[in-house]
């Protein structure tokens, strides 16, 4: 339990040990941040990943009893948020639960429960709690659909869920304690793994956060932005445009080496044209990390050798995860080496077509004939 606020806490879990999050990897780890707010009523906003139920309830209950909360407000039903709110809503007896529709739906489908205190709640909604008032801001797709932000006027401060989040599991509360440099990258990791898909729903959720005075931005994930909100906003809106820099980036894989030397020779060929390349082995990198490091990136260069009449095992995983987070506007090069087929080089260049990608001539290397 932190305290952020007179009468604002911090209330979720750290979870410094997770290293996979569905699929994409964390090495600082993640926090399920959930935050209680004391006011003539009481209430607690999101819940947290089930195997952390016990801890989340405790953290409540140093500040009050469950029973003493009012208002139970669920701003996405992703089990990562919602995993404890079962427990959570059967003790908090005299609690009015806030979701939107579909977020029903998801508790009821997830966890067959029916919820006595319902309040389903749509934009512009609000409640009042004696001094403070909390206002709904729907952000379907960022990132489920049923995903809504709440606003507390009085404190200026944003719950923005998974929005603006980074995965980072740290005793630190704040953004300034751990650096820009640091905060921006976490967040530009995350954008590229989580929300990249949803450019043009995070377009409508930056234009409700301009409308709004923000003190404090208190994500799902990771640390509260106090320090870099505005530098934050900037990233999500060249994020969500896909704005690229002129710069290469050079993915491969290799079974012994042919792949990896015309990788090299990619890379110098876009340095001697002034454009800055660098080069990601699949083999020691993470396919959620090369997601990062495309995200600015202009050119993207993929080549795998073929293995009987496929791809390698790790540039499939890449293919099937980039394709799902959709990049767009990019500059796609596949290429490979290839004993008697070659088959890997336009498998490979099918999903950057499928990604409406321009795409440069193919490159590709026979070494048996
Ligand atoms: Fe952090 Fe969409 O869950």
């Amino acid at each position: 339990m932190r305290k952020i606020r007179e009468n604002v806490y911090s209330v979720g879990p750290v979870d410094s040990g997770v290293r996979i999050f569905h699929g994409y990897l964390t090495p600082n780890g993640s926090s399920y941040n959930s935050y209680l707010i004391i006011d003539d009523e009481i209430t607690l906003i999101d819940g947290a990943k089930a195997t952390f139920t016990d801890e989340h309830i405790k953290n409540i209950e140093e500040i009050v009893p469950l029973d003493k909360i009012n208002h139970i407000i669920v701003n996405h039903i992703e089990p990562d948020h919602s995993g404890s709110l079962p427990e959570i809503i059967k003790r908090a007896k005299n609690a009015k639960v806030y979701s939107t529709m579909q977020g029903f739906k998801g508790l009821k489908n997830y966890y067959h429960i029916d919820i006595e205190n319902a309040v389903s709640v749509k934009g512009n909604d609000e409640i009042n709690t004696g001094k403070y008032t909390f206002k709904f801001i729907p952000a379907p797709m960022v990132h489920w659909p049923d995903s809504m932000l709440t606003y507390l006027v009085q404190e200026k401060i944003l719950f923005s869920n998974d929005a603006l989040g980074q995965h980072i599991g740290t005793d630190k509360m704040y953004d300034d304690e751990l650096g820009k440099e640091f905060i921006m990258s976490r967040t530009g990791d995350y954008y590229a793994n989580i929300v990249l898909p949803f450019g043009m729903q995070v377009g409508k959720l930056l234009d409700s956060a301009r409308d709004l005075d923000l003190e404090l931005v208190c994500p799902s994930h990771g640390v509260i932005l106090r320090s870099y909100i505005k530098e934050v906003l900037e990233g999500y809106d060249k994020w969500k445009d896909n704005t690229v820099s002129e710069e290469a980036i050079v993915i491969y894989d290799t079974m012994w080496n042919s792949t990896k030397e015309m990788a090299e020779r990619i890379a110098k060929e876009f340095e001697d044209k002034g454009i800055p390349a660098s080069l990601l082995d699949l083999k020691e990198t993470h396919y959620s990390t090369a997601m990062a490091q495309l995200l600015e990136k202009k050119y993207i260069a993929i080549g795998c050798s073929t293995l009987n009449k496929n791809i390698l095992p790790a540039t499939a995983a890449f293919l099937a995860y980039m394709r799902g987070l959709a990049p767009k506007g990019r500059v796609g090069l596949a290429f490979g080496s290839y004993g008697w087929s070659g088959e890997s080089i336009s498998q490979i260049e099918d999903v950057m077509k499928e990604l409406d990608w321009e795409t440069l001539p193919q490159q590709k290397r026979l070494y048996m004939s």
